[in-house]
C-alpha cells in the first residue's frame, strides 16, 4: 500500500543539508513586470532573504551562502550598481539586531576591495559584533567570481611553490581549496537557483562539484517559505552517490 510520508519526516535532521547556496536571481523582472525600476526589485528581494535566513536558521542548516553581486555584475547600469551596493548597508541597519537575536554569524566571500568604503564598512562592522555568534553562518558572495577565485589561488600556490613552502609534487585539490574564499566552508549540499535560468553565472564552480541542483521559476522577491521547504523536501529524497555505487 502507498504510504503517505508525514510532513516531519521531510525535515528529519539528518537530511536537511548543511549547506545551502542560493542565486537570488529575478529581482529586476519582478519589478519590471509591476512598473517598478529594477532598483525596487533589488530592495524586495532583501525581505526574501530575511525569510530564508529565519527558515534556514529555524530548519539547523549551518551554512547560507547568498550569491549578491558578482564580478559580472559591474556591466549594469551604475545607478542599480550602486542600488545593489548599498543593499548591504540598508540590510544591516534594519536587520542586524534580528540576526544578533537569531545567533547569525556573518561572513563575507568574493574581492570586497573595489566596493565602496560604505558597504564594507557596514559589513566589517556586522562581520564584527556577529564573530562570537554560533547559530547559522550567513554568507554573502559580493564581488564573487568563480574564475576570478581560481586564478587568485592559482598565484598564490605559484608563489607558494618558487618561495620553496610548497612542491609541485605535493600541491592537491585540498591546497587549491584552502586557497579559494570559501576555505573552511564545507562544499554546499545543495544549490537552489530562483528566477527560471539554469545557468551558474561563475558561481563556485569548484565547490559545486557533487551539489544537488534545484532550480525554481519563481521570481526572488516573491520566493516564499513554502518554495524554501519545496527544496529541502526536495533535497531529502536524493541520492548522493560521488561516483560511487
Ligand atoms: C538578481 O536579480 C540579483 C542580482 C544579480 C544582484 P536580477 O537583477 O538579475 O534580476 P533579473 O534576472 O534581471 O530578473
Ligand atoms: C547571477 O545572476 C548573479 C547573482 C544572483 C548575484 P545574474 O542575473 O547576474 O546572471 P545571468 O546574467 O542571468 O547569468
Ligand atoms: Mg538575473
Amino acid at each position: 500500500m502507498f504510504q503517505q510520508k508525514k510532513p516531519e519526516q521531510a525535515l528529519r535532521v539528518e537530511e536537511v543539508p548543511s549547506h545551502i547556496a542560493i542565486i537570488m536571481d529575478g529581482n529586476g523582472r519582478w519589478a519590471e513586470k509591476r512598473g517598478m525600476s529594477r532598483s525596487e526589485g533589488h530592495k524586495k528581494g532583501i525581505e526574501t532573504i530575511v525569510q530564508v535566513v529565519e527558515s534556514a536558521s529555524e530548519a539547523s542548516v549551518e551554512q547560507l551562502t547568498l550569491y549578491a553581486f558578482s564580478t559580472e555584475n559591474w556591466k549594469r547600469p551604475k545607478s542599480e550598481v550602486e542600488t545593489i551596493l548599498r543593499l548591504p548597508v540598508e540590510f544591516l541597519k534594519t536587520y542586524l539586531p534580528r540576526l544578533m537575536a537569531e545567533n547569525v554569524r556573518l561572513h563575507v566571500i568574493g574581492d570586497i576591495r573595489p566596493l565602496p568604503v560604505y558597504t564594507r564598512q557596514a559589513l566589517k562592522y556586522a562581520i564584527d559584533r556577529t564573530k562570537n555568534n554560533d547559530g547559522l553562518q550567513l554568507n554573502f558572495a559580493l564581488n564573487y567570481g568563480s574564475r576570478n577565485e581560481m586564478v587568485e589561488a592559482v598565484k598564490e600556490l605559484y608563489r607558494e611553490v618558487q618561495e620553496g613552502k610548497l612542491s609541485l609534487s605535493e600541491l592537491n585539490e585540498e591546497h587549491l581549496s584552502k586557497h579559494l574564499y570559501t576555505s573552511g566552508l564545507e562544499d554546499p549540499d545543495l544549490l537552489i537557483r530562483t528566477g527560471g535560468e539554469k545557468r551558474l553565472s561563475n558561481f563556485l564552480l569548484w565547490q559545486l562539484a557533487y551539489t544537488e541542483f534545484w532550480f525554481s521559476d519563481v521570481l526572488w522577491p516573491d520566493f516564499s517559505n513554502q518554495d524554501f521547504a519545496s527544496a529541502l523536501e526536495d533535497f531529502g529524497k536524493r541520492k548522493r552517490r560521488y561516483g560511487a555505487v
